[in-house]
C-alpha cells in the first residue's frame, strides 16, 4: 500500500501566468499551455518539420539573435500582428512545411513565450495545447512517475488574466490521466469538469473567450478553428537550456 501511495502524482493547475513562479518552485514537470496561439503555433511548426524554436523575450533580443544567425527565421507577434522585419507572424497556419521544415525559429509573442521563459528554470518544461493534449498529458505523467515529481499545468493568460481556453485545455490534458494514479488540485478538477462540459463543442466554447473574440476581430478566426482540434498531433516539444526541441 505504501508503495502505491508513493507513486501518486500530484497535479496542480495555476490560474494565471504570473503564478508560474509557484510551479517552478515545486521543481516538478511544467506543461505550458497557450492555445491561442503561441503553443498551437509551436506545435504546428514541429509537426511541419521545424528543427528547433528559441523563445525570445523582447523584439530587440529577437532581432539581435537573428543578426548573429542569418539562417534563423523570425516569428511571432505584438498586438496579434507580425512585427516589422519578421518572416512569420503567430498564426499556427503560417507554420507550413515549405516555411519551416528544417529551420530554427526565433519566436517571441506577447504572452506565451514570456510564460515559457518564466518557466525555463524548471527541470522539465513541456509544450501543450489542444493539438497534443493527450500526448503531452501522458508524457508528463510518465516523466512524473519515473522521476517522482509533481506535474504543474501553467496557462499563459492574455494580459495576465484568467484564460478560458487554456483552463479548458488543462482539463483536456488531465482527462486522460488514470484517476487512481494521481491527486488533482481543486483547480485541476475544475478544469476537468469544464473540459467534460465543453468537449463536444470545443470550438463554440473557445469562441466565447475574450482572446478568441479579439482574434476574430483581427481576422484570425481560422486560427481559433485550427487550435481547437483535439489530439491532432502526438508530438511533445520540450524546452530545455533555452531551446525547444522534439526529443
Ligand atoms: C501570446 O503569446 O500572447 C499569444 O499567442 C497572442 C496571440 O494570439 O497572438
Amino acid at each position: 500500500v505504501k508503495e502505491a501511495k508513493e507513486m501518486v502524482v500530484k497535479v496542480n493547475l495555476e490560474l494565471a501566468a504570473r503564478d508560474t513562479v509557484r510551479a517552478v518552485k515545486r521543481k516538478g514537470i511544467i506543461v505550458v499551455i497557450d492555445v491561442l496561439r503561441c503553443t498551437s503555433s509551436i506545435l504546428n511548426a514541429f509537426a511541419n518539420g521545424a528543427r528547433e524554436v528559441i523563445p525570445a523575450k523582447t523584439l530587440n533580443e529577437a532581432y539581435q539573435m537573428q543578426k548573429q544567425h542569418s539562417d534563423y527565421l523570425l516569428a511571432g507577434e505584438r498586438g496579434g500582428l507580425r512585427p516589422r522585419g519578421f518572416d512569420l507572424g503567430n498564426s499556427p497556419l503560417e507554420f507550413t512545411e515549405p516555411n519551416v521544415c528544417g529551420r530554427t525559429l526565433i519566436f517571441t509573442t506577447t504572452g506565451g513565450t514570456q510564460t515559457l521563459i518564466r518557466a525555463k528554470s524548471a527541470s522539465w518544461v513541456l509544450v501543450g495545447a489542444f493539438l497534443n493534449a493527450r500526448s503531452v498529458g501522458l508524457k508528463a505523467l510518465n516523466m512524473a512517475h519515473a522521476k517522482m515529481l509533481d506535474v504543474s499545468l501553467v496557462p499563459s493568460c492574455r494580459k495576465e488574466r484568467f484564460s478560458l481556453e487554456d483552463f479548458i485545455c488543462a482539463g483536456a490534458v488531465v482527462d486522460k490521466f488514470p484517476l487512481e494514479d494521481i491527486e488533482l488540485s481543486d483547480a485541476a478538477i475544475a478544469s476537468l469538469l469544464a473540459f467534460t462540459q465543453a468537449k463536444g463543442k470545443l470550438f463554440e466554447t473557445v469562441m466565447l473567450s475574450e482572446h478568441a473574440r479579439h482574434l476574430v476581430q483581427l481576422g484570425f478566426r481560422t486560427d481559433v478553428e485550427f487550435s481547437c482540434q483535439l489530439d491532432l498531433f502526438n508530438i511533445v516539444p520540450i524546452y530545455r537550456n533555452g531551446v525547444i526541441k522534439l526529443e
